[in-house]
């Protein structure tokens, strides 16, 4: 993600233990992502924590569970991804203010070799994600998120297993989708 990423400030550290934590038994499933996500989106201290802009999406890295990939995001309105995927990264994602638009595709996407593609009529999917709503997604999940308001910022809680070696970046026209860009973790810390 390019800008405004900020260092994660004390409130939102760990609580200190006189011991590390265990390391866990096995990779969180997109299950125990979803709860993580809802339970962080009910934080009100940490979700009220994230500096917002009302001009950009801002964010802040949080420490998720079993070595997962997790984020706090702010969504000025009018705001959105545009469609991209994650790879062989699974997730969960919840609402803890305002409210979210997802468009995703019900369709796995090949891996490589292609730049254009034509999509079939009926794997479109839309979803609203109102406040203490989540979802969970399985590897190669496509989609957008948006915040389609016209005057409230929303915030939401995101984490990713493995931590995202990559997104791809599409660009859509009407069933058209073609790859843009593709970013690397470096891309984006
Ligand atoms: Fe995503």
């Amino acid at each position: 993600m390019p800008q405004h990423v900020t260092p994660l400030p004390p409130a939102l550290s760990p609580s200190p233990s006189p011991s590390p934590a265990p390391a866990p038994a096995s990779a969180p499933t997109s299950a125990e992502l979803l709860d993580f996500v809802r339970r962080t989106a009910a934080d009100q201290e940490l979700v009220d924590s994230l500096p917002l802009d009302p001009e950009g999406r801002t964010w802040v890295r949080l420490d998720g569970p079993g070595g997962s990939e997790a984020w706090l995001i702010g969504w000025p309105p009018g705001t959105g991804t545009g469609w991209h995927d994650h790879a062989e990264s699974l997730g969960a994602f919840a609402t803890a203010r305002g409210t979210l638009t997802e468009n995703a595709l019900a369709v796995r996407l090949p891996a490589s070799g292609w730049k254009t593609l034509e999509l079939a009529d009926g794997l479109d999917r839309s979803r609203r994600l109102s406040e203490g709503t989540g979802r969970a997604f399985n590897r190669h999940h496509v989609h957008e998120v948006l915040n389609e308001s016209p005057d409230t910022h929303a915030v939401s809680v995101h984490a990713y297993y493995p931590p995202l070696p990559l997104i791809r970046r599409f660009s859509r026209t009407g069933a058209v989708l073609r790859l843009e860009q593709v970013e690397r973790p470096e891309d984006w810390q």
